[in-house]
């Protein structure tokens, strides 16, 4: 198999499935699996291949039908930015509309923790949920985001955790399988992935990015299940927030009303979410979305949320207090006026996990009161001396590595810049 992979041809699905099989029983080694997937990465996999190796993902453990909620379910997937918390927006929202989200994911290897990492700074929030109180908690509240169980999909996790040891991630066919699998686990109504373009993601191009989401898209085509991608700017941070505990305090700005950008990404994304499964007009759906964010009621779905999962819902009220808070907090100033034209998102992200806020290998800890706080977005004008933000560090000496590192990603010149699209391009399969 692996011979005829490095040659470029073709795997038949008995083969792959007894290779992928075999590594998981641990009959078949970390060596030969690597060989195999580096010659994928060369390679690439066709559509078929692909397809027949997200199944064989899906089939490797349980599943979690969620059929008989009493409302539309959603599952939404990002493949990661920085100050990337729509989902801690996305799942109050969309609860608020009428929807149920529920979301299972692995905990973050990125600049920052995943989605339950940064949940998990609300004191006593639980990401272990059974199945049981999955469903019972989507029908009650709405939402739910947990983490994604040893039973889920278990042969993409040994394969991703060999992947990410071998220098064998970066391939669409394996990238689109690995997320797929997790979705297609989840008996979803429908799937909404947010697919990065940017410095600060994967995929640096809109065309690789458009590629992938074509992959992911294909995929769920042969399993007949709805799917709608976005193609989204990562080109900078998305919110202002890079770490865990401020990235929660934003979303809860959000959900009390704020603007920003990563707001109005929440809004689009719940938006399409709900014109998708209950037919209202796209423009409506957007408003009431919209509307939902200053009336309270995604608010309230959040708090709900929260208590359900064993936190504490007075985070809500005072963040500040409540949230772990890192003992130095130093303030960032522009060092010349202009305008912002640049802003290099993945030099922010590893300054704030230089900080401790993400972590290298999955056994690592994060610290989840640290971070950076960024305000300004790309076509902003900046005054020299004017507050651009905060730095949150353990100690002197990483608030000082932070606070270099940030002036160092930022671009600023003198001519106007235009600020860049929030969506790119949308692609949908829902029939
Ligand atoms: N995220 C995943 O879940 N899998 C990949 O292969 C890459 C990113």
């Amino acid at each position: 198999v692996i011979e005829t992979k490095r040659g470029g041809g073709a795997i038949d699905d008995v083969d792959l499935r007894r290779l992928i099989e075999g590594y998981v029983a641990g009959e078949i080694g970390d060596g030969p699996m690597a060989a195999f997937l580096m010659a994928c990465v060369l390679q690439g996999l066709d559509g078929h291949e692909t397809s027949t190796m997200t199944r064989i993902f899906v089939d490797s453990g349980t599943k979690l039908p969620l059929d008989g909620i009493g409302r539309p379910v959603v599952d939404k997937h990002s493949t990661g930015g920085v100050a990337d918390g729509v989902s801690l927006v996305f799942a109050p929202l969309v609860a608020s509309l009428g929807l149920a989200c529920v979301k299972l994911s692995g905990r973050g290897l990125g600049h920052t923790g995943g989605t339950i990492d940064k949940l998990e700074s609300i004191p006593g929030f639980r990401v272990d949920r059974s199945p049981e109180e999955l469903r019972r908690q989507a029908v009650k509240v709405g939402c739910v985001i947990a983490s994604q169980t040893a039973e889920m999909v278990p042969a993409d996790r040994a394969i991703y955790a060999l992947r990410d040891a071998t220098a064998t991630v970066p391939s669409i066919p394996l990238i689109a399988a690995s997320v797929m699998a997790k979705k297609l686990a989840i008996g979803a109504d429908l799937i909404v992935l947010d697919v990065k373009a940017g410095s600060g993601a994967f995929m640096g191009a809109v065309e690789d990015a458009t590629s992938l989401a074509e992959t992911c898209i294909a995929i769920a085509r042969e399993a007949s299940r709805p799917v709608i991608a976005a193609i989204t700017d990562m080109s900078q941070p998305l919110g202002t927030a890079i770490g865990n505990a401020l990235e929660v305090a934003e979303a809860i700005r959000i959900l009390c009303g704020s603007a920003g950008r990563l707001r109005d990404l929440s809004v689009l994304l719940a938006g399409r979410t709900l014109a998708v499964l209950t037919g209202v007009e796209p423009d409506e759906a957007e408003a009431r979305a919209a509307a939902a964010l200053l009336d309270g009621s995604a608010l309230a779905c959040f708090r709900d949320m929260v208590t359900a999962q064993g936190g504490d819902p007075r985070v809500i009220d005072a963040a500040d207090d409540l949230l772990p808070r890192a003992p130095v907090r130093r303030s960032l100033a522009a060092d010349q006026a202009g305008t912002l034209t640049g802003t290099d998102a993945t030099a922010i992200g590893e300054a704030a996990r230089a900080l401790g806020a993400g972590r290298r290998r999955p056994s690592e800890a994060i610290d989840p009161a640290v971070g950076i706080v960024l305000t300004p977005k790309v076509g902003d004008r900046l005054e020299a001396g004017a507050s651009i933000g905060q730095v949150h560090a353990r100690d002197e000496a990483s608030a000082d590595a932070a606070a270099s590192a940030v002036r160092a990603a930022l671009e600023i010149g003198d001519a106007p810049v235009e600020a860049p699209p929030l969506v790119h391009r949308w692609l949908m399969e829902v029939k």
